[in-house]
């Protein structure tokens, strides 16, 4: 896995020895939010750094400046892999937002997306109640495709019912990107 550099980040494979920043932000409740995931213990943290270090999907955003773990990019090739479809998700410590640093990290990995991996088309899809990650998402230029009605459920409530949910769908193809 190769390291991307931007003007004001390293993207790079994760190590063990990230939980701690891991931890930083998957332990709170309004960063997991609208995952498919609760929050998550310092142990969850630990054995999750290990496996993201043999993960190419996940890419560590760490500040230049002092090398601090910020979040997270996801970028996975779909199935089947002959459509060279790829999605992408984020997930960032709240002590950095506001600063664009999810946006810059999100343009580096489309593009290196694009030229590096031989993706055609790259894809995103959020909850209409996560305004920050719509909103990025259009920053990146992605086109909202498609509204989906309570199409699925990541968490159920205290009586055990599903909690059912809208979703988003965005995507945007290589031509587009470059504006061909
Ligand atoms: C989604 C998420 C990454 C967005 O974070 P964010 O801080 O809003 O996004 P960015 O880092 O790109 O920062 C953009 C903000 O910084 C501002 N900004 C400041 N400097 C900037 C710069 N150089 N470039 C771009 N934006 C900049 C923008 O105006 C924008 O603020 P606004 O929303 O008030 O207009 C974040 O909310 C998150 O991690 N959420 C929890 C996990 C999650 O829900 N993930 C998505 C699941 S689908």
């Amino acid at each position: 896995m190769a390291i991307i550099e931007t003007d004001r980040l390293i993207l790079r494979r994760f190590s063990p020895d990230d939980w701690k920043d891991l931890y930083e932000y998957l332990s709170k409740e309004q960063v997991v939010r609208y995952e498919p995931y609760g929050i998550f213990t310092e142990e969850d943290c630990k054995n999750e750094a290990v496996k993201r270090s043999s993960n190419e999907a996940f890419w560590a955003v760490c500040l230049k400046v002092n090398n601090k773990l910020i979040g997270n990019v996801y970028f996975n090739q779909q199935e089947p892999k002959e459509f060279s479809n790829w999605e992408i998700g984020y997930v960032f410590n709240p002590q950095y937002y506001g600063n664009g640093y999810a946006t810059e990290s999100c343009k580096a990995v489309i593009d290196y997306g694009f030229k590096k991996l031989k993706a055609r088309r790259i894809v995103a899809m959020c909850n209409p109640e996560n305004i920050a990650s719509w909103k990025l998402l259009e920053r990146l230029e992605m086109r909202r495709e498609g509204h989906l009605l309570k199409n699925i459920f990541f968490k159920r409530d205290e009586m055990g019912e599903c909690i059912w949910v809208d979703t988003y769908e965005y995507a945007i193809l290589k031509d587009e990107w470059y504006g061909l």
